[in-house]
């Protein structure tokens, strides 16, 4: 073989590894393959993740295969004394584990799953491994796109004021006891709270996201079509990005008034 021969063979091989990350660009539409390099695309969004203080947690929670297992079946309860995921379907999935002779996946009947997001398998989340945790519909029962934007307080990930199906799955992580706070965050910001109103407020508005319906249900953290913006409290206070808030002082009584009738003060 001559070295144009050589040279062409090695040049359409390169492209065939190249081309189905680009192609997605051009149609449109992504296509979702494990391994695809998001940060070729989306530079921005890759270092400012990257940077970001909540890095670590997230990339645990990725790199937790029952978690992520739990997330794409729909999960809303795990009870760790008979190992068994109970899905918003009804189905249950009980863990068939690999040390007693098991296969070690979940199992519903004939089914079995398995959901990782450590593609290239070498045991961490790393690079566009962890986008998939908050991007990837298939994880979130989302049919029609391959890609969705799901926020802090989507049901199975810190709750919002309907749903924290998590909190009664706990004994997936590995200090259940202390993951408790962490994921009914948002049920919790939405009662009895401080920064309640806060939160509510931005409840009662829309991002620009459309909800969706997550395995033929409505989100909690729905606002009309949209996912709410009440995200953007989580983001405010855990992230670098900056609020514009306005602070109005309360009225001051200057007691020039003698007769002034009695009202309550702050
Ligand atoms: C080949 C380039 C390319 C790659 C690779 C790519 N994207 Fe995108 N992505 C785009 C473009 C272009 C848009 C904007 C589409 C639009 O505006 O309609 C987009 C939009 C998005 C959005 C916003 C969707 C919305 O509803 O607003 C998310 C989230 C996203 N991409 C995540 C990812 C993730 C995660 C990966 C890796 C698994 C990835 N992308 C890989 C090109 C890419
Ligand atoms: C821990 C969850 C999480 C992870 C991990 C994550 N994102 Fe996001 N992403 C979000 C949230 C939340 C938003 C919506 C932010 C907002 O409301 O402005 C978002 C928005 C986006 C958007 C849409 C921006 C727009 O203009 O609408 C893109 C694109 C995106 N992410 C890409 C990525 C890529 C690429 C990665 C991996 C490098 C990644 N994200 C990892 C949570 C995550
Ligand atoms: C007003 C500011 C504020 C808002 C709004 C806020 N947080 Fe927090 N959050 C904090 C502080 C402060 C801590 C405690 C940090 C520490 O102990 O180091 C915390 C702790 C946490 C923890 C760790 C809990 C633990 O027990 O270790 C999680 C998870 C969390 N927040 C998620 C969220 C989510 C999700 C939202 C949005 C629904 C949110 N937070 C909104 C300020 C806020």
């Amino acid at each position: 073989m001559n070295k144009i021969t050589l040279l062409t063979i090695a040049i359409v091989s390169l492209a065939l590894f190249v081309l189905p990350n680009t192609i997605s660009m051009f149609v449109g539409q992504h296509t979702f393959e494990a391994g695809v390099q998001c940060q070729k695309c989306h530079v921005a969004e890759y270092c400012e993740l990257y940077e970001s203080t909540t890095i670590d947690v997230h990339k645990r929670a990725a790199n937790n295969a029952n978690y992520t297992t739990f997330l794409s079946v729909g999960g809303i309860e795990y009870n760790s004394s008979n190992s068994k995921i109970k899905a918003i379907d009804d189905k249950e999935w009980v863990w068939n584990g690999a040390w007693d002779g098991g296969n070690g996946t979940w199992e519903n009947g004939s089914e079995h799953k398995l959901v990782s997001l450590d593609f290239n398998g070498d045991g961490e989340i790393g690079g566009a491994e962890l986008c998939h945790l908050c991007h990837n519909s298939s994880l979130f029962g989302i049919e029609g796109h391959a890609v969705t934007v799901r926020v802090c307080d989507d049901d199975r990930c810190h709750g919002n004021r309907n749903h924290s199906y998590l909190g009664a799955a706990t004994g997936m992580f590995a200090n259940p006891a202390n993951a408790t706070y962490v994921v009914t965050a948002g049920y919790n910001l939405s009662r009895e709270n401080v920064h309640q109103s806060f939160y509510l407020n931005l409840s009662n508005q829309s991002s620009t996201y459309p909800a969706g319906s997550p395995f033929g249900h409505s989100c909690g953290n729905v606002y009309g079509i949209a996912l709410s913006r009440g995200h953007w409290t989580c983001i405010a206070c855990h992230s670098d990005v900056g609020t514009d808030v306005t602070l109005n002082p309360h009225p001051v009584y200057n007691h020039s008034d003698a007769n002034a009738s009695p009202r309550r003060y702050w």
